[in-house]
């Protein structure tokens, strides 16, 4: 049975590695009748705009979507699409595995779950710069907002994931100590739900700086972690940094109405055209899409075949000390399904 699904190919790297992913799930038979849509600089490029009207109109039919990275410009220009795309389908979770794959690395038999709050925060894109004199951005100024609700929604979605996925402990990481107000109830809200888990799920808190130390100092101390938007997205990026760097780390990102898949990892400018980005971050995304659609069975399996090709056939890209190109990779991984 084929589900449709929207496809965004995106920036950078994306279109090489979506290929590669293309083409392992070919391979499977895995089935998804792609709508290809366009977003970020190729859309601007493509439709004179970063998101087209029909990408979104596609994702709302779908419901699903796998999805390259976006440049985003940085300091002025376009707001991110990601960020965007994230809020518009109010996709709060972003659920962010971290797993060994490759021996011999800094790190063996990590594997922890970052749970970020992901439509909140300091992404709510309240960043204004204010005049002053002759000077045009004198004060700059950036507001976070949190609910109750959200903070509620977030927290009990990691308490439920820890529970239906075999986890034993929540980590809750924040900066209460001196955001009261903002972490403060992120906190305060995650205390609650932790008693409606007690005896089921552990769980403890740790304010974001001594986490991020923690997690290089021991990282196998830690099972999920749940924390907010701006924490999250630094903490994943450190943890995928543990176990191999970016070209390892997947993403999904979860609504009640949408699903959007994804790579931790954005455009890669400074490699893209040249094939040899790591495709593994899209193929494990794609992997959670799979068993997101509950096809449990053949999201196992990607995550075998690409074990496998990089483990025993020793196939690695050259962030993975490797020389593998891109589609050498594709092609070993398409073998192993
Ligand atoms: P980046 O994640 O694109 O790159 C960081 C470093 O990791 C670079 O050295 C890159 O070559 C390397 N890298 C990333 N993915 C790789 C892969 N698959 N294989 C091998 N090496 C890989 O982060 P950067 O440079 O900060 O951002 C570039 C652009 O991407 C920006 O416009 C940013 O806004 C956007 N971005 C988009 C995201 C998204 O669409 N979800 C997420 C993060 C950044
Ligand atoms: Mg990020």
């Amino acid at each position: 049975m084929t589900r449709e699904a929207t496809l965004i190919p995106g920036d950078g790297i994306g279109p090489e590695i979506t290929e590669a992913t293309l083409q392992v799930l070919g391979a499977m038979g895995a089935a998804f009748d792609w709508d290809e849509q366009f977003g970020g600089m190729s859309a601007v490029e493509k439709a004179g705009t970063p998101l087209p009207n029909a990408t979104l109109d596609s994702i709302r039919r779908t419901g699903l979507a796998l999805k390259g990275p976006l440049t985003t410009p940085v300091g002025g220009g376009y707001r991110s699409v990601t960020v965007a795309l994230r809020q518009e389908f109010d996709l709060y979770a972003n659920v962010r595995p971290v797993k060994t794959i490759v021996p011999g690395g800094r790190y063996e038999k990590v594997d922890l779950v970052i749970i970020r709050e992901n439509t909140e925060g300091l992404y709510v894109g309240l960043d204004h710069t204010f005049k002053v004199g002759n000077d045009p951005k004198a004060v700059a100024q950036a507001m976070s907002v949190m609910t109750r609700d959200g903070c509620t929604r977030i927290c009990r979605y990691a308490f439920d994931y820890a529970k239906t996925h075999g986890r034993k402990r929540v980590t809750v990481v924040h900066k209460a100590n001196i955001l009261k107000a903002t972490s403060g109830l992120f906190l305060e809200t995650a205390k609650i739900i932790a008693k409606e888990y007690e005896g089921v799920i552990a769980s403890d808190d740790k304010i974001v700086d001594n986490a991020a130390m923690q997690l290089v100092i021991n990282p196998t101390q830690f099972d999920v972690i749940v924390t907010t938007n701006l924490f999250g997205d630094i903490l994943s990026d450190e943890a995928s940094g543990l176990v191999g760097g970016l070209g390892l780390a997947p993403g999904a990102n979860i609504g009640t109405k949408a699903a959007i898949f994804e790579a931790v990892h954005g455009s890669a400018p400074d490699i893209a055209g040249k094939g040899i980005a790591n495709p593994s971050a899209q193929m494990l995304a794609a992997a959670m899409m799979l068993d997101h659609v509950g096809d449990l069975g053949s999201g196992t399996r990607l995550r075998r075949a690409l074990e496998t090709a990089i483990v025993k056939d020793g196939v690695r890209t050259k962030d993975l000390g490797g020389n593998a190109t891109t589609a050498e990779f594709a092609r070993a991984v398409a073998r192993r399904v």
